[in-house]
């Protein structure tokens, strides 16, 4: 019998902690693994105090590091420092715990939107540092690159298993709906929602032409249980849908007005900016690993995000 595994999951409570919850409570349930997901409530990780008494009440053995100061765009754009210092902080406090706490595996989140602004494409693993991110998001693109060059410091001078995964835009149950301050999906459905209630147009910004690759929390959650428990590089692998299947944002509002049943008038406003017309990941190392992941597909996805909007209205962030 192998040793029970304790794995602390921090930013347990959001869009992507949530998405594991679901997975480790139904079909991947194993007796040789108790699992804990930790809120700020538990601990405010960017002091570290908190980080060491958190960690020494729950004696992970492994951990998934998720928690980060996340934001839109126009949040970044005016906070670039502070989405630097705390996700900094946050992230030295929980590494150096670990560390010090002889944690056996670290699999922290990275993020593709922090690859360099010029690059070419698909963009792969090998790519993370190669140039500046966008200026718009700068503090937490390297607050998080920096999150790499730890493991890597670590592994080299303490032999530390700390490693990254790299996901394109997550959706889900439990997703942030802000219109603001939200990503394009949740904006979406939250648009179409409105639009039903109110009895209005849905209004897409843009042309609808960008695309992008989504993927869906609960497909991303099966996939970080397979990293936490068997993949053993210390390099960060990319976890994203294949290439082919990136979808428009025309595509995926239609996929959302079919989930909502939506009935109404769909036009663009075009006076919006589309911002970067794709930004392509290649997921060749994930295929090499898991040549036959099947990913839930896109409509589907969407369609069980609308319902659990829609079900719970009152609960969900927006
Ligand atoms: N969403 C995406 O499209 C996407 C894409 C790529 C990578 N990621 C990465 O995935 C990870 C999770 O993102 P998410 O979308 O699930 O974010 P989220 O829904 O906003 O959740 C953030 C989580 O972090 C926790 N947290 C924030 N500040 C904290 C602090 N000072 N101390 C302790 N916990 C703190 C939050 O706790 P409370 O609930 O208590 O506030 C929450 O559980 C992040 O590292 C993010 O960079 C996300």
């Amino acid at each position: 019998m192998s040793e029970k595994k304790v794995i602390l999951v921090t930013g347990g409570s959001g869009l992507v902690g949530k998405g594991l919850q679901t997975i480790v409570n139904t079909e991947e349930k194993r007796d040789d693994e108790e699992w804990y997901f930790a809120s700020s409530k538990d601990a405010d990780l960017s002091n570290i105090e908190q980080t060491r008494k958190l960690f020494e009440a729950k004696k992970p053995t492994h951990v998934i590091h998720l928690a980060a100061m996340v934001g839109g765009l126009f949040h970044n754009l005016k906070h670039n420092l502070d989405f630097f210092r705390i996700n900094m902080q946050i992230n030295d406090n929980v590494l150096n715990t670990c560390f010090q706490l002889g944690v056996k595996k670290v699999v922290s989140c990275l993020s593709t939107c922090i690859f360099p602004d010029k690059t070419t494409y698909p963009i792969d693993e090998t790519m993370v540092h190669n140039g500046p991110p966008h200026s718009s998001n700068f503090g937490y693109s390297y607050a998080k690159r920096m999150i790499d060059v730890q493991n890597k410091a670590y592994h080299i001078q303490h032999g530390c298993h700390f490693t990254s995964v790299v996901p394109t835009n997550v959706f889900g149950p439990y997703d942030n709906f802000n219109l603001d301050d939200g990503h394009v999906l949740p904006g979406l459905i939250h648009k179409v929602y409105m639009a039903k209630k109110d009895n209005t147009p849905f209004v897409i910004w843009g042309t609808g032409t960008p695309r992008r690759q989504f993927i869906y929390s609960l497909d991303l959650a099966r996939l970080m249980i397979w990293v936490v428990r068997e993949y053993q590089e210390i390099d960060p692998i990319i976890l994203s849908v294949d290439p082919d299947d990136e979808v428009s944002i025309k595509e995926a509002a239609e996929a959302v007005v079919e989930g909502m049943n939506f009935q109404g008038e769909v036009t663009y406003d075009t006076t919006k900016s589309d911002g970067q017309f794709k930004k392509t990941a290649s997921n060749a190392k994930l295929r090499k690993y898991l040549p036959n992941f099947k990913f839930t597909p896109f409509k589907q996805a969407v369609k069980e995000s609308c319902e659990w909007f829609e079900k719970n209205y009152e609960i969900a962030r927006k």
